[in-house]
């Protein structure tokens, strides 16, 4: 079990282009492990690698229907509109509603190197571009139409 500490806002890696990962090394796992031991002791539903200072393409999400790991995520497509709260672990304090597409389709690779693709719509959909906005260097923040302390 390695919980890492949590980069936050104003750190630089956070507003990097997070690199490709080349190809799929027993190094992924250990990452993909230990960003999940962090996810879980702060009850994040999603994290992406520069939150732990690793700029590389790779996010974890659980919204409470299993943990979904993705290597080199890509979105595919979009679909529809919503606005919800959100709140990231690199910005703690802070809450935001942001506007995003509802629906979207995300391909990418597993930890075995597998191509995978993922529909996914409400919560999954929104912490799943919410992360891959972290690998552009996009914090909710950005985005946000009203910024407000979390009480
Ligand atoms: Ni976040």
């Amino acid at each position: 079990m390695a919980v890492y500490k949590i980069v936050v806002a104003e750190d630089e890696i956070l507003r990097k282009k997070a690199k490709q990962v080349p190809s799929i090394e027993n190094n992924i796992y250990k990452l993909l492990d230990n960003m999940k031991d962090t996810m879980y002791e702060y009850n994040g539903v999603g994290l992406a690698a520069p939150q732990i200072g690793i700029s590389k393409r790779v996010i974890i999400v659980d919204v409470g229907k299993g943990l979904i790991e993705l290597i080199n995520p890509k979105v595919e497509s979009v679909q529809g509109s919503d606005t919800q709260t959100e709140g990231c672990l690199s910005v703690p304090g802070v809450l935001g509603d942001v506007h995003r597409p509802l629906e979207v389709q995300v391909s990418g690779l597993n930890r075995k190197g597998e191509e995978v693709s993922y529909n996914a719509t409400g919560l999954f959909a929104r912490a799943l571009q919410h992360e891959i906005d972290h690998l552009n260097g996009i914090l909710f923040i950005d985005k946000s139409i009203n910024l407000r302390k979390e009480k």
